[in-house]
């Protein structure tokens, strides 16, 4: 017989079942508590609080693991591809040769973007923000593609998908050529995703020539980066979607949300943190304690997780692929050194242990994209790029699951019932 939960209030006793998930998760189904009971549960920032249940990543916070649909990140990272990680996430099964070759002609099918994008890029500043620049081109797109997706049809969504991912790779490459007031690279489907990318970000002229040690760094970062069950960003995508929302507004507020320092805007805070130790020169436990201490709002930033109490897998991935990569491109970077020493008395220190703080996925990524020529303030938006079927995958589920509107109650702390009073009476 199933488990379950009793709980005791007010004298009565309520009885929740136990929901166990595929890899052993277990939780407790409350979604009856407040029509038996009139209790609602209080959980700031949902530290404690399932939202849906999900076929697509699993995480496991203490021993450090990730799989996508059931594969270990370890063996995606190594032998996959960013492409094709794409349809393993959106499809939940990794594709066939044939559906591979079909999948990467339709993302290529979808390269054009209305000419009225480029105005409203040109009318930001040049030193906007990439990410809300991304965040605004993409719901933008929603003006150019009306017809809104039915996620139960499946040609549907397939389409919607492509069409999304194919604009997202050019509209990123673009928000940086205008930080840098260069001329916009159109794009070019005789190459990958990959090589189109950073052709559009980096071609200058006809002698431009694609590096493969910087196109295969790429591909493996994005597809750690391509999903990672209900983070901040997905849970932003699958609340805004609830309301049905369309997908590319949707996406929007999932961009908005990865920006925030706290979540994916940290591989840039990490980055500009090391700069300014480095530049402090004053040492590197001066800055781990002011880490630790209360009063000071400076934090480790790349270091701590929500859920993994473990080294992130992720970082271990990206930390030897920084070695490989800047080996291979002959880079040398102090502040890779610099990170390496910081992570080594972190994780020696009696805080961090105690409080189970790791390097995360954001602590060695920049490395590799200031080894790649990508500058600081792109870092995000290429955690933008990486997440991008990741979100899809999850909006796609949420909707074809028929998820409720998401709406979550409150407790009330302000004022009690009081009648109003006349201006000249106050
Ligand atoms: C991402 O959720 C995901 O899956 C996200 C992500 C993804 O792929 O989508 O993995 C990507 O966002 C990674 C995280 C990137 N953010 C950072 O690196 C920013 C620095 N880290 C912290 O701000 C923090 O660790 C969070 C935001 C990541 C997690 O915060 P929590 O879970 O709310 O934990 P907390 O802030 O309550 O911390 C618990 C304790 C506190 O100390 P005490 O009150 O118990 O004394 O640990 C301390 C915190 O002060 N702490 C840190 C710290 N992180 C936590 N102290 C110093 N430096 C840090 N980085």
């Amino acid at each position: 017989m199933a488990d379950k939960v009793k709980i005791t209030y007010k004298d009565q006793e309520f009885e929740y079942p136990i929901v166990e998930g595929t890899m052993g998760d277990v939780s407790v189904d409350i979604s009856k508590l407040r029509g038996e009971s009139g209790l609602i549960t209080l959980d700031p920032g949902y530290k404690n609080t399932g939202s849906c249940e999900s076929k697509i990543t699993f995480l496991d916070g203490e021993k450090g693991k990730l799989m996508y649909r059931g594969y270990p990140i370890e063996q995606l990272a190594e032998k996959s591809s960013f492409i094709e990680v794409m349809y393993l996430l959106l499809e939940g099964e990794l594709p066939t040769a044939r559906q591979l070759e079909r999948w990467e002609k339709t993302i290529k099918s979808y390269t054009y973007v209305n000419d009225r994008v480029r105005k409203i890029l040109n009318a930001f500043p040049s030193n906007a923000h990439p990410m809300g620049v991304l965040a605004t081109l993409t719901s933008s797109l929603t003006a150019f593609n009306p017809k809104a997706v039915d996620p139960n049809k499946e040609e549907d969504m397939y389409h919607a998908a492509a069409r999304l991912i194919s604009k997202m790779d050019i509209l990123a490459a673009w928000t940086y050529r205008k930080s840098n007031e260069l001329e916009l690279n159109e794009p070019d489907s005789n190459l990958s995703y990959i090589e189109n990318f950073y052709q559009m970000m980096f071609k200058n002229n006809d002698k431009f020539e694609l590096n493969q040690t910087i196109i295969s760094a790429l591909d493996k970062l994005l597809i750690l980066h391509a999903d990672h069950e209900q983070n901040c960003s997905a849970s932003a995508v699958r609340l805004v979607g609830s309301s049905h929302a369309g997908l590319f507004a949707s996406i929007s507020a999932g961009i908005s949300a990865l920006w925030g320092p706290l979540h994916g805007g940290a591989n840039q805070a990490v980055i500009e943190m090391l700069e300014r130790i480095q530049s402090d020169g004053g040492g590197l436990q001066k800055w781990v304690d002011k880490a630790k201490n209360k009063d000071d709002e400076f934090r480790l930033m790349g270091f701590g997780h929500r859920v993994y109490k473990n080294m992130d897998p992720r970082a271990k991935i990206i930390k030897k692929a920084a070695d490989d990569v800047l080996g291979q491109l002959g880079v040398e970077d102090e502040i890779l050194d610099l990170a390496r020493d910081l992570e080594a008395i972190a994780l020696k220190d009696e805080y961090f242990i105690e409080r189970k703080l790791y390097p995360n996925v954001d602590f060695y990524s920049g490395i590799i994209y200031r080894a790649l020529g990508i500058p600081n303030e792109m870092f995000t938006v290429m955690f933008a790029l990486g997440r991008l079927p990741g979100w899809i995958s999850q909006w796609k589920e949420m909707r074809q699951t028929f998820q409720p509107i998401g709406r979550p109650r409150q407790v009330y702390t302000g004022a009690q019932t009081r009648n109003y009073v006349p201006i000249d009476e106050r």
